[in-house]
């Protein structure tokens, strides 16, 4: 058995070599699908040696570069260190890094922003070319070559499946008891072969714990001790804890009204700092005995998991915080039997999230007047991170909830606005909305009325007068009155923003 106690099988145990040596294996151009979702389960140590070869054979004057999948967004190690390198040419499907954001946002990498539902079945169809190298953190190899995974899984049983080699990271980091956490579906295909998924509870099990790989496949495996890096929550201010408040009145409403039974329906909770104090906030409620079926396990999840109550959370990765994440790697066997670990395609599946019924609750960069949601772009065309699984939640979901803070940047931007600058969810798509002043149910309102009731209930004071201003206008002169709008005028407050650096006037 080879150092860490983690790499049973004698096979893969005699492919262990430094991560130069594995990173030297990753050709240019090469696209690599890479494990790692919201800076969980990330490979730690060949990316790092990649980006300084990169950065080695770049300052030579050659044109180094790779394509990089993922599940989601990673960690400085990798995405920090590859973009820093110049190394990534186009990234997909999810980022949050600094640095890999500010290139995409100076055009010097290309970034495809998808569902994540979406990721493993347009890799199976093959148009976004091919897969050369997975490159995978596990938690440990059985002694017949299965891989016990680690903090997340994402697409990780696609890459190993399509990519032409594999290259492991065995972390002895992660928990041991992580053994036994995971459900890895097998049953995915593409139509005409496509069958219903039997789970029609979040903790159904209907997969196997380990990921299938034919150990011939495996072309080096490096050996890491080191601590998936999540940057950390911010403590709930008080405008999270107002949205977390309203929401938390709104569902015992429609408790009390008989629309939601009394433990809820699955919940779903997106990435954030406002979505995290929500979770945060149903701690501190009378629910009891709810479950989650969502992407990631958050600070706040794992919150409701330790007090009981939340009675169980199906997830692709964890989400935690450094303190978050010692408590949960102290106390992993404690959680195994609350906590599923699935493929992204299971956790975010459209089917499963309509026939569960999910609450889905998302983080929003700004709401429209009538509803439209931009998570996504500052400004109509600077990325902050990607639109991840919100769209997969919001479209399928029993009621879809966005919250967002009615301001930012200290009040010069309303977080309430004519018009949106990019459109991630439409109205369509959008139930409920939440800021700090207040909530408002969408669900069975025409346009004219849905703008009343977010501007009386959602929009911040400063802001009102001037988006009731603009309704009133936009209702005498617009050219229809279903949706009244004025085309000139619909951004004008992001234009003045970026002239003035304050949406008032
Ligand atoms: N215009 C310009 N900037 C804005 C803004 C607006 N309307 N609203 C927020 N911002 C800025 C904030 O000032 C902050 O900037 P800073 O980092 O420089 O301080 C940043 O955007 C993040 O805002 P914050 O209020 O801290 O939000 P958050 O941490 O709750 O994240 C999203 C909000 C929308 C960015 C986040 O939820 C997200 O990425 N969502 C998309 C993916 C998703 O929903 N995944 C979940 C599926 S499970």
């Amino acid at each position: 058995m080879a150092a860490g106690g983690r790499i049973h099988s004698p096979e893969l145990a005699r492919k262990v070599v430094p991560a130069d040596a594995a990173a030297a294996l990753i050709a240019p151009g090469s696209t690599v699908g890479m494990s790692g979702f919201t800076g969980a389960g990330y490979p730690k140590q060949v990316p790092l040696a990649l980006a300084k070869r990169i950065s080695e054979a770049n300052a030579g004057g050659a044109r180094f570069r790779i394509n990089v999948w993922t599940g989601a967004s990673t960690a400085p190690e990798l995405d920090g260190a590859l973009a820093a390198a110049d190394g990534i040419e186009l990234r997909l499907p999810y980022q949050s890094d600094p640095v890999s954001r500010q290139k995409i946002n100076d055009g010097l990498m290309e970034y495809i922003d998808v569902h994540l539902s979406h990721v493993a079945q347009m890799v199976w169809q093959g148009f976004l070319g091919h897969l050369d190298v997975a490159l995978v953190e596990v938690s440990g190899i059985t002694a017949d070559g299965a891989l016990i995974p680690s903090s997340s899984v994402g697409n990780n049983k696609t890459w190993i499946d399509q990519a032409d080699t594999v290259i492991l990271e065995v972390n002895s980091w992660q928990s041991a008891d992580l053994d036994g956490m995971h459900d890895i579906y097998y049953g995915t295909a593409l139509p005409p072969d496509r069958r219903p998924i039997q789970l029609t509870r979040p903790a159904d099990r209907i997969g196997e714990k380990y990921l299938r790989c034919p150990p011939e496949k495996v072309v080096a495996v490096v050996e890491t001790d080191a601590p998936d890096r999540n940057t950390g929550f911010t403590e709930p201010d008080e405008a999270s804890t107002r949205i977390a408040g309203h929401l938390i009145e709104f569902l015992e409403h429609e408790v009390s009204r008989g629309r939601l039974p009394a433990n809820l329906l699955p919940l779903q909770s997106g990435v954030g700092n406002v979505a995290n104090a929500v979770l945060a906030g149903l701690g501190n409620s009378s629910f009891e005995d709810l479950t989650a079926y969502t992407e990631v396990i958050q600070d706040g999840m794992l919150g409701l998991l330790r007090s009981g109550t939340l009675s169980v959370a199906s997830a692709t990765a964890f989400s935690l915080g450094p303190a978050a994440v010692n408590e949960f790697n102290d106390n992993a066997g404690d959680y195994r039997d609350r906590i599923v670990l699935r493929p992204q395609e299971i956790s975010n599946h459209p089917e499963l999230i309509r026939r569960l019924g999910v609450l889905a609750m998302n983080g929003a960069i700004e709401a429209d007047i009538y509803g439209n949601v931009n998570s996504t772009h500052l400004m109509g065309s600077r990325i902050q991170n990607g639109i991840g699984g919100s769209g997969d939640f919001a479209r399928n979901a029993f009621i879809s909830f966005f919250v967002t803070p009615s301001t930012a940047k200290g009040g010069a931007i309303s977080g309430i606005v004519p018009m949106v600058s990019h459109v991630d969810h439409t109205e369509h798509d959008v139930h409920v909305i939440v800021t700090e002043q207040g909530l408002a149910d969408l669900r069975g309102l025409a346009p004219r009325r849905r703008a009343a009731l977010i501007i009386e209930r959602c929009a911040h004071p400063d802001y009102r007068p001037m988006l009731e201003d603009y309704v009133d206008r936009a209702l005498s002169g617009a050219y229809g009155k279903q949706t009244p709008h004025l085309l000139t005028e619909a951004l004008g407050w992001h234009v003045r923003y970026m002239e003035t650096g304050s949406m008032l006037p």
